[in-house]
């Protein structure tokens, strides 16, 4: 006699504590998933949440997505496309993939730009609005208006 416990079968449904055990997230992430849209839940006869098991494969890719430092609302945008209830498929991960590339690319290119940048004022500690690259080279933002602002072309 086996004393481990039974996994889900593709048809059972999973309770919270179960999705977050085997998706490695906490029970308050998965309601905060839930609440922005990125994974659904039905309801029981007690209206305890359950989830369908293809929940463990879009918890997988929100964590990817997440490593890769994506906003939540692009990531709940590409799972928007999918259809609800099934998991995403290989090729449904390649057009996601595919799509986030562009935006990595441009995050890869921008944060290499501030870390030259940064190497410039180690040891500075300035900040100066008139001269250093992080904050405001020229001033150029002074036309945005008050509070912070951040150059992006740079
Ligand atoms: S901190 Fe001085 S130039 Fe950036």
């Amino acid at each position: 006699m086996s004393l481990k416990p039974s996994r889900p079968t593709a048809s059972e449904r999973l309770t919270v504590g179960e999705a977050a055990a085997r998706s490695g997230l906490s029970v308050s992430a998965l309601h905060f998933y839930e609440s922005r849209g990125l994974i659904d839940s039905e309801r029981n006869a007690g209206n305890q949440r359950r989830y369908p098991r293809a929940v463990l494969r879009r918890l997988a890719v929100i964590k990817v997505a997440q490593r890769m430092g994506l906003p939540l609302q692009a990531i709940a945008d590409a799972l928007a496309r999918l259809p609800v209830g099934r998991n995403p498929t290989r090729a449904d991960w390649r057009r996601m993939s595919t799509a986030w590339r562009a935006e990595l690319d441009e995050r890869i290119h921008t944060l290499t730009q501030l870390r030259s940048q940064l190497d410039g004022c180690i040891g500075c500690g300035c900040l100066s609005l008139k001269v250093c690259p992080l904050r405001n080279a020229g001033d150029v933002l002074a036309g945005e208006g008050p509070g912070p602002h951040f150059r992006e072309d740079v």
